[in-house]
């Protein structure tokens, strides 16, 4: 009995060990996160996720992102709401690979932060979510960054986009587990061939 109570717990505990990597990547729109996330995805044969989802949150996110009056302590909600079902979706896939996924409860510090929501309670409404095991921070020029973008949603502003980026830097700047890596003139190949080496150090 005492046996078989051991053998089950240390099934459980492998469980709960042989997870695989959870990796974040953030940056400001049009910093080229997209296609870095997915690089690394491909290399690691991982899954590539993003946020906003496509759930029926995440569509709302969309539109209210479109619209020219939306509320950002709305957004911040939706958000996170939509990350809570988005979890759950990730701890699955992180039991058979590595999951990577592009912008996560970070973005929301940054976006709606600087967009007047307070930061406190943004934090407690994120406070649960899963944490990454290494968050890849794509620092970039931001005039580049503005255009490359083809799309004009809410954040898509110059100088909210300076903003933005300061506070990731402020956020990630002592923070461990953080690859930060300026892409300004760098090429698509050369940045993924750094991530791919300095990720290696912390796997
Ligand atoms: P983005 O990654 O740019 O999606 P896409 O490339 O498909 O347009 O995300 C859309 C916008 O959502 C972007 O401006 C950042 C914003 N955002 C937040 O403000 N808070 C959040 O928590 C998340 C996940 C995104």
């Amino acid at each position: 009995m005492i046996l078989q109570l051991i053998i089950r717990e240390l099934a459980r505990l492998e469980v709960l060990f042989m997870t695989h990597p959870f990796i974040v990547f953030e940056g400001i729109d049009g910093s080229g996160k997209t296609t870095q996330a997915r690089l690394l995805a491909q290399k690691l044969n991982g899954v590539y996720t993003s946020e906003p989802t496509s759930s029926d949150y995440g569509l709302k996110i969309r539109k209210l992102l479109n619209s020219t009056n939306s509320n950002d302590t709305e957004l911040a909600l939706l958000f996170a709401l939509d990350r809570l079902k988005h979890c759950q979706t990730i701890q699955t896939h992180l039991k058979t690979k590595p999951v990577i996924c592009d912008r996560y409860y970070y973005s929301s510090l940054a976006y709606q932060s600087m967009a007047g929501v307070d930061k406190e309670w943004l934090k407690q409404i994120n406070k649960h979510f899963l944490e990454p095991d290494v968050i890849v921070f794509i620092k970039t020029n931001v005039e580049q960054a503005i255009s490359r973008l083809d799309t004009n949603e809410k954040y898509e502003r110059k100088e909210f986009l300076m903003k933005v980026q300061e506070e990731y830097e402020k956020t990630f700047q002592n923070k461990k587990n953080v690859i930060i890596i300026d892409n300004t003139n760098m090429s698509i190949l050369d940045t993924h061939k750094t991530i791919c080496s300095r990720i290696k150090c912390l796997l």
